[in-house]
């Protein structure tokens, strides 16, 4: 099989744990500072060598398209205005192509990765969800990829999360460990409490080799009532090896909002521009609180 060019970032999602927020805006467009979350995750795919990805978004998502199109009005003004910065920072992801599709009902993340495989046709492919950011030296999926390349295997990028969270995740039961690569027996979407073979969590980054289509056509509801990506990894597991890659970086949840707050912080003090006034800012609000609360 050849090498991975393509990714699908899922989108479609309603964004109910940000409402109000989310109710006339894609979740996907919330800005981490001054960048929108998707366009974290878009930088790197293309920064693993991605060069066509597919959005597959829904009702309510016209905002992305538009963000990641031309906009020649802005375009001019900035340069009649001479912000030559602004204009290298709003044409970030034009070196790769983006192509969308709309997922028509709400129905889960396998469901929303299965509407995209006319694009995929017969080639492996990456997947990249937004609600995780991950800052790593070498870009996550680009870990992956290298993974892949070696295997010629699905490999599904995985990092440790405490016990009691591993309810909100998928799971891996892990057989073997070679280096950071697992072997997997099984991989579960959201155990219950208690029940989790194991703290490896899925991490929002994943290479599938096509044939995950054959099951994700005939998948049925999973966790939640949705059709689970998880469910149709496991079936594919039982056909060929899926390795599971405990990937390098700092994983960001933005999927919700203490993760999002965390994440903005985060990235604030780590701004080259302001980094040094938030500190400022941080510290000043923090002492003001406790000056009120003697
Ligand atoms: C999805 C996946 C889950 C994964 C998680 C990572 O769940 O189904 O396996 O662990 O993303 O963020 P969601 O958070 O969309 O419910």
């Amino acid at each position: 099989m050849g090498k991975v060019k393509k990714a699908i970032i899922p989108a479609a999602g309603m964004g109910t744990r940000f409402l109000p927020a989310t109710k006339a805006m894609p979740k996907e467009m919330l800005p981490i500072v001054d960048r929108p979350t998707i366009e974290y995750v878009v930088e790197e795919a293309i920064e693993s060598g991605i060069e066509d990805i597919i959005i597959v978004t829904g009702k309510g998502k016209r905002a992305i398209e538009d963000h990641f199109d031309n906009n020649f009005e802005l375009e001019e003004n900035l340069i009649k205005k001479g912000k030559f910065n602004l204009l290298e920072k709003i044409n970030k992801s034009a070196n790769v192509e983006i192509h969308y599709i709309r997922q028509k009902e709400a129905k889960g993340l396998g469901h929303a990765v299965w509407c995209a495989r006319k694009f995929i046709g017969n080639d492996p492919f990456a997947v990249l969800l937004g609600d995780d950011i991950v800052q790593a030296e070498k870009p996550c999926l680009k870990q992956l990829m290298e993974q892949y390349d070696e295997t010629q295997s699905s490999v599904i990028g995985v990092q440790q999360v405490p016990e009691e969270e591993t309810y909100r995740y998928g799971i891996i039961d892990p057989k073997t460990i070679e280096g950071r690569r697992y072997q997997v027996s099984n991989f579960v979407e959201k155990p219950k409490q208690g029940t989790a073979p194991s703290n490896l969590a899925i991490m929002g980054r994943y290479i599938l080799t096509p044939e995950i289509f054959d099951f994700l056509d005939k998948q049925e509801t999973g966790a939640g009532g949705e059709i689970q990506l998880t469910d149709a990894i496991q079936k594919l597991n039982e056909l060929q090896k899926v390795y599971a890659y405990d990937f390098e970086g700092k994983r960001y949840d933005v999927g919700e909002k203490l993760g999002f707050i965390r994440t903005t912080v985060e990235f604030a003090l780590n701004n080259e521009e302001m980094g040094d006034q938030v500190l400022e800012m941080l510290k000043e609000i923090v002492l003001g609180k406790e000056v009120v609360k003697e």
